[in-house]
């Protein structure tokens, strides 16, 4: 079965091809490479003795989609595209709109338009803004707080109302709580462009010596040691969910959420513990103020995946840990030069 990943050079996207090809799929990626490397997508092929198709080019090209739709026949499209820095979105919104919504519209045209409705969609826990209660079923009501959580939340609703209009549509809004680790061969993992943003990789590179101390972001949030609470999830287990929506979709009509967390909440202090037991490599931490736009604690409920997905995460926090750890070390700088 043909299935098109956008987005699939990155860093979800990568880990979803190698699950894919190891079930037996045809992958055909379309990224751009505006935040990764094609090194990740030879990884890919070589660890799974399988090959894929790539090709370089931008969701945003209507021309691009429909040449592909017609050489291919695909059954699904997996949509990883589009840009996912928080901080970067304040500065400049229309980027993430123009990415991240119009891309996602341009996709869906050339999807109908070729009669090919079946769409797993990477949405985000950040969809629940601030939930009023913990943990979060799928149900709880939707807010966006920044302009890249609310590309997210408008592509759900464009997509729920592309489901009114045509009920011949399957969608998977798959709502990722904190993804961390990596491909236990460390051969792939996450390579931030930059400083990173997110508490796994900053953990990463303040061990390997490229940063120097971590900053903890707030210590007197009501949670169990007064820093965030987040449900982390490793990357391998979110990837493998993907598989099962694909699967669960033949045959389900509709717009499906279903969150992708492992259940759990931990402290930003037990993250930087579990690396230190697991990895035995030291990480220098400072408690300063809060970042702006943080919430105290998220996790989710995943019983709705693990009834209608058949799928529930296995790999433990140390697996998480010990996995990023591997990534980091056997490639300091990531898909660059070692
Ligand atoms: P990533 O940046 O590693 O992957 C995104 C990929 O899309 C990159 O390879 C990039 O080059 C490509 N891309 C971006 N814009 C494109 C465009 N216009 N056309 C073609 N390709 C384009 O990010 P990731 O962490 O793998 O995230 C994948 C998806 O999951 C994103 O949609 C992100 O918003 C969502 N998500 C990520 C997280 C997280 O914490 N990593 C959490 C929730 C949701
Ligand atoms: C986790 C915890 C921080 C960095 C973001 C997006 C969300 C989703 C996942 C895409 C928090 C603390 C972090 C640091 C710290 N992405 N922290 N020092 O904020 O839960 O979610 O990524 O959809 O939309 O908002 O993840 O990894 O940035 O932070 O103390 O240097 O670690 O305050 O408690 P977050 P994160």
């Amino acid at each position: 079965m043909d299935i098109l990943v956008t987005g699939g050079a990155g860093y979800i996207g990568s880990h979803t091809c190698l699950e894919l090809l190891q079930a037996g799929y045809k992958v055909t990626v379309l990224d751009n490479l505006s935040n990764s490397s094609e090194e990740s997508l030879r990884r890919v092929q070589e660890l799974t003795g399988k090959t894929l198709t790539f090709v370089k080019g931008d969701i945003r090209d209507r021309a691009l989609l429909d040449k592909l739709f017609a050489d291919n026949d695909f059954n699904s499209v997996v949509h990883f595209a589009g840009l996912k820095a928080v901080g970067e979105s304040c500065q400049m919104p229309l980027e993430y709109y123009d990415n991240n919504v119009y891309g996602t519209v341009n996709l869906c045209m050339a999807m109908r338009d070729a009669g090919v409705k079946r769409l797993v969609f990477s949405s985000s826990a950040t969809v629940y803004g601030d939930p009023a209660s913990l943990p979060i079923t799928e149900d709880f009501p939707l807010s966006a707080t920044n302009p890249y959580g609310r590309s997210k939340l408008i592509i759900e609703d464009i997509l729920r109302d592309l489901f009114a209009s045509d009920e011949e549509w399957s969608i998977a809004l798959l709502r990722y709580f904190n993804p961390v680790g990596a491909h236990e061969s460390g051969m792939i993992g996450e390579d931030p462009n930059d400083i990173p943003n997110n508490l796994m990789p900053y953990i990463t590179q303040v061990a390997i010596g490229k940063l120097q101390q971590l900053s903890v972001f707030g210590g007197d949030y009501p949670t169990k040691d007064g820093t965030g609470v987040r449900d982390y999830i490793h990357v391998v287990d979110l990837s493998i969910g993907h598989v099962r929506a694909i699967e669960r979709l033949q045959g389900h009509k509709g717009v499906h959420p279903w969150n992708l967390g492992v259940g759990n909440g931990y402290s930003v202090l037990e993250m930087v513990e579990a690396f230190r037991s697991e990895t035995e490599q030291q990480v220098p931490y400072k408690i300063v103020d809060r970042r702006s736009g943080d919430i105290a604690a998220c996790y989710a409920n995943p019983e709705k995946a693990r009834t209608e997905l058949n799928w529930q995460a296995e790999r433990t926090l140390d697996d998480m840990v010990r996995d990023a750890w591997r990534w980091q070390s056997n490639n300091p700088n990531g898909y660059g030069h070692n």
